[in-house]
């Protein structure tokens, strides 16, 4: 979030313009905060002191059917990093339609996945509108367990179950004046009531995209699960992008939308703070957020409260072996 755009309309009393739901929930959010943008939800989890209610719900928001057809890709079976717990990966997302810290889970629930389409559109040669069970059945599924570093500086190592990118690039076919892809997540201002935090608009849907050989690297992946099981709403079902080397907010969650362009698309958090968020956006430790470091990251990995880790952050994740020489 730009604060260019922001510091002018917080001079009005914040209870006249914002809902009394989300007027508490930023309250809390600015509470110890400073300010604002993915870089600055950074809330305790609240998974302490829930009522048995919560937990059930929470249970029930992961506990999902179990994909069939799953292969492990050997290749990707390990990091040097323990799993993070799926408890605590389920209740500390960023979901910013959901709302902006980050225990959005339960409110994510609210997202209707069931039918879903994704449309591959733009400079293909065979566009396509898949509906989800034969995105499911086109490309065979496999775990990958991968780092997962956000820009905010948290880490965890997550399984996720999907597909690589590459094999949606050889189905559609893109043309030679394809250069880029730009993802497109689902959005219903009905059920998505934003972060809270802001007071203008913001340029919803939820967009990203990569450079087409991006795209066609094989760390780029659609992810339709996670710990074996279907993706919960809350980590963008039922598909989400995940990109390992680049920033978490790369990964556009709940896409609707895949579509093959010539020039470098408009995105989300780009397009509200580009100086913050890059187009290309891989990790860097050698390059400082405008507001923090990230030469280290927080690693959340053992619940079931939240703890982390003060752990060393690697050029592209530690994935530069597949990647670096898309930079060179
Ligand atoms: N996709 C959408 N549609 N909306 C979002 O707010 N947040 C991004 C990314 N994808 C986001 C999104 C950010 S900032 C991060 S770090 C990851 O999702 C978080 O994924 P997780 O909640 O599954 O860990």
């Amino acid at each position: 979030m730009p604060l260019i755009r922001i510091a002018p309309s917080w001079a009005i009393p914040e209870s006249q313009v914002t809902s009394e739901r989300f007027y508490t929930n930023r309250r809390r959010f600015l509470k110890g905060l400073v300010g604002a943008g993915i870089g600055a939800s950074l809330l305790p989890l609240t998974g302490c002191g829930q009522s048995e209610t919560e937990k059930t719900a929470l249970k029930a928001s992961y506990d999902l059917p179990a994909l069939k057809n799953l292969s492990q890709n050997p290749a990707f079976s390990q990091v040097n990093r323990p799993v993070t717990d799926q408890i605590l990966a389920s209740q500390y997302n960023n979901f910013y339609e959901f709302g902006g810290n980050k225990s959005i889970w339960s409110n994510a629930q609210d997202l209707p996945t069931n039918p879903w389409q994704v449309e591959v559109t733009g400079l293909v040669k065979n566009p396509k509108t898949y509906d989800l069970d034969d995105l499911k059945k086109a490309f065979p599924l496999e775990e990958r367990i991968y780092r997962f570093r956000c820009v905010e500086a948290w880490s965890m190592v997550l399984p996720w179950s999907g597909f690589p990118m590459r094999l949606l690039v050889e189905a559609v076919e893109p043309t030679s004046e394809a250069k880029f892809v730009k993802f497109t997540s689902y959005y219903d201002s009905e059920v998505m009531p934003g972060p809270g935090f802001h007071l203008g608009s913001l340029p919803w849907p939820y967009t990203e995209g990569l450079r087409l050989e991006e795209m066609a690297n094989d760390l780029a992946f659609f992810a339709v699960g996670i710990y074996g099981k279907e993706l919960p709403k809350q980590h963008g079902a039922p598909i989400r992008a995940v990109l390992p080397w680049k920033y978490g907010f790369k990964g556009a969650k709940s896409i609707v939308k895949v579509e093959f362009v010539a020039e470098e698309p408009t995105t989300y958090w780009h397009s509200l703070a580009p100086n913050e968020y890059g187009f290309v956006a891989n990790v860097n430790p050698n390059k400082p957020h405008p507001r923090w470091s990230q030469a280290t990251e927080r690693f959340i990995s053992e619940g079931p409260d939240l703890t982390w880790e003060e752990r060393e952050t690697f050029p592209y994740n530690g994935y530069g072996e597949y990647v670096a020489s898309l930079y060179g």
